[in-house]
């Protein structure tokens, strides 16, 4: 049975969340591996709809063991009022299993986020402020708080008190700030104990053992390729491993037992935060991306900025994930444009670049070049087979396959649950 990675191909918000509700039916488990509540997943249900940040979008379907696993970040008050605000809407979250080793967001790496990029003026990255970057810093220079340190208080304590003696003096003597007390940290870590106690597990173990039992795991990815540390635009990125290889290490499943790679790409381009984005528009088209396509975050309610599709960053994803399906989503917010360009190469300096170019400095200035293809007028939101697809909407989606390096197997066409037109079984491996 099949251990499936869902990631993002792009800048995030690609429709991770909807494209994991699709499978969410034929999956035991959906695991998050990445991240924490800087990921904002909008999924629609009939007349109902979810915004998730820091619970995996298969929270949803019922049945379904949602895992928060060891690469993931934990704000225990978001996590809180996520879960109390899915029960008051009658979703059942008591299966939900949380990893010993997964990370806490604490207070002070959140205010940590927000004065350093208030610092950084010009050159801030745009985070989502939750305490991401600074949490991973933690984890990375070993002062971390981990779920298993809050079930003894000697060890919380400690480790909060090392971790405070390096950020109350940047706090109070770079940032101008008023230190942070052990005690209050401590005390707000504490209250959440009890609650969190029968949820925390050796996820690891249950997920192998699942996987052996011949059940089928859902790796969901929060953020996407381009944001991840490793392989995105650094240091325009967040602070985990957003690739498909972050769902084995965030995890604790080794990369053998990985069967399918589904990346999910919209069909033109967004981005939220600063940093390079060749096909970004500033005219008309942007606006019209934009407005047509509600491109707002889910988690900051930034304005997104829009582009047309980069056929280089989807062959770059479908390389660095090992894609074995894309999901293009939103195909239907290109309805009504008379021409759709697609961003086939860059030229940098004179240079044509097939791939993306290896220095970032390049990517910073690189000039799409573009093949325009035709658009349509009519409105394909309730289709339901590819043939339904308007000739000029088939013949984008099939050069956009050809320019992208893995086939297409879903196509969505608008935000319902069952906009969607699936071309190939993903599972079926
Ligand atoms: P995620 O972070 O990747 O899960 O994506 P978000 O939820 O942040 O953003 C995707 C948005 O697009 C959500 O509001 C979805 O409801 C919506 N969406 C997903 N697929 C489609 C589609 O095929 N067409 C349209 N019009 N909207 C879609
Ligand atoms: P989903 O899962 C889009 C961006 C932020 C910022 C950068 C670093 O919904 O696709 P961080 O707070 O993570 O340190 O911010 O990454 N970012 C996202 N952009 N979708 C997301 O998640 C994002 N999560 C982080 O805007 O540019
Ligand atoms: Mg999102």
């Amino acid at each position: 049975m099949p251990a499936v990675v869902i990631v993002g191909a792009q800048w995030g918000d690609e429709g991770k969340g909807k494209a994991t509700d699709l499978l969410a039916e034929h999956i035991d488990y959906v695991v998050k591996f990445n991240g924490g509540n800087n990921a904002g997943h909008t999924v629609v249900i009939g007349t109902e709809k979810y915004a998730l940040h820091l619970l995996p979008s298969g929270i949803l379907t019922p049945g379904v063991v949602p895992v928060i696993s060891n690469g993931v970040v934990i704000d225990l008050a978001v996590l809180f009022q996520e879960l109390d605000a899915l029960n008051s809407r009658g979703i059942d979250t008591s299966k939900l299993r949380i990893s010993a080793n997964a990370h806490v967001i604490t207070p002070y790496n959140v205010t940590v986020d927000k004065v350093s990029e208030r610092f950084l003026g010009k050159r801030a990255i745009g985070t989502t402020g939750r305490g991401i970057g600074p949490t991973y810093a933690d984890k990375i220079n070993r002062v971390g708080i981990r779920i298993q340190d809050l079930f003894d208080e000697s060890i919380l304590r400690q480790k909060v008190e090392g971790a405070l003696v390096a950020k109350n003096n940047l706090l109070t003597k770079v940032y101008n700030r008023a230190a942070i007390k052990v005690d209050d940290t401590v005390k707000e870590l504490l209250s959440y104990t009890e609650r969190l106690a029968p949820m925390v597990a050796d996820t690891a173990l249950e997920l192998h053992q699942a996987i052996e039992a011949n059940k089928t795991v859902l790796f969901e990815g929060g953020q996407a390729t381009m944001l991840d540390v490793d392989h995105g635009t650094y240091p325009f990125v967040t602070s985990s491993s957003s690739t498909a290889g972050g769902a084995s290490t965030g995890s604790g499943i080794g990369p053998g037992l990985f069967t399918t790679v589904i990346a999910i790409v919209k069909a033109y381009t967004t981005r939220v935060g600063s940093g390079p984005f060749p096909t970004e528009l500033f005219d008309e088209n942007g606006e019209f991306l934009r407005k047509t396509g509600h491109e707002f975050g889910t988690t900051t309610g930034r304005p997104r900025r829009c582009g047309w599709y980069d056929a280089p960053i989807a062959r770059y994803s479908a390389r660095i994930n090992g894609v074995t399906d894309f999901v293009m989503t939103k195909l239907d917010v290109l309805t009504g444009l008379k021409e759709i360009p697609v961003c086939v190469a860059y030229e940098v300096d004179g240079v044509r670049h097939d791939e993306m170019p290896v220095s970032q400095s390049d990517f910073h200035h690189a000039k799409p070049i573009y093949q325009n293809f035709a658009g349509w007028t009519e409105d394909i939101s309730g289709c339901k087979k590819f043939e339904d697809l308007p000739k000029t909407a088939q013949d984008y989606v099939l050069a956009i396959e050809k320019m992208s390096g893995a086939r297409i197997s879903a196509i969505g066409v608008g935000p319902a649950r069952d906009a969607i037109i699936v071309r190939h079984d993903m599972l079926a491996k």
